[in-house]
């Protein structure tokens, strides 16, 4: 892909991944351009954070819906109105059930190895607790394609950090997301460079 990448943001919360990419895009160390960020909750913080860069907000509450396809269906809508080379979920809580048009073109990141500690109510702190409560000594994350069931898409790339006596969820979490920060943007360059091809369940990472 020549030039910038195009990116869609959809979002739910904080915005902390939106954060870091916009950082990333700042510092000159990821070639992208956001062109719009789709959130979940009027309220959403990560909104706010995109207003800050002067990127365009759409909201489309989850709540003014009852089926997710119409939810899905709505977000369609807003993001063809833009370019999007790649819709990055980024702290988006909610099922997006992706259309033809964005097969293979849907990234999320999870805060956890996936399959372990993934799924609908798999999210936020709730995640490091589940893994502390387990006692793994590992954790990390998991960035990989979406498709229409949660967490379960072609894993892209996954980051280990090690669980350490005394982590609470906030440490962890911590820490989980310092390797968060690089894994992301790694994976959406490898995207924007045509490295990933996806065959089934695997994604090969091409020379
Ligand atoms: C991260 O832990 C990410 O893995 C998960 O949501 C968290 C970030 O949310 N998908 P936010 O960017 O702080 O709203």
């Amino acid at each position: 892909m020549q030039g910038p990448i195009h990116l869609a943001v959809l979002l739910s919360g904080t915005g902390r991944t939106l954060q870091n990419i916009i950082d990333k895009i700042e510092q000159g160390s990821l070639d992208a351009r956001i062109e719009v960020v789709v959130g979940s909750h009027a309220d959403a913080f990560g909104l706010q954070r995109a207003k800050n860069h002067g990127i365009p907000v759409v909201v489309v509450e989850k709540k003014r819906y009852k089926r997710i396809e119409e939810f899905s269906d709505e977000i369609t809508t807003q993001l063809r109105k833009y370019r999007a080379d790649l819709v990055i979920m980024a702290g988006f809580n909610c099922l997006y059930k992706i259309p033809d048009k964005y097969a293979g073109r849907v990234m999320n990141i999870h805060p956890a190895l996936i399959p372990s500690f993934c799924g609908r109510d798999f999210w936020g702190k709730k995640v490091h607790k589940a893994v502390l409560d387990y006692g793994t000594k590992v954790s990390g994350c998991t960035v990989h394609f979406a498709d229409n069931t949660y967490d379960n898409g072609p894993i892209i790339l996954q980051r280990v950090v090690p669980v350490i006596n005394g982590d609470t969820p906030e440490s962890l979490a911590d820490r989980v997301f310092k390797e968060e920060c690089s894994a992301y943007p790694e994976a959406i360059r490898l995207f924007q460079q045509g490295k990933l091809k996806i065959e089934g369940r695997k994604v090969s990472i091409l020379p």
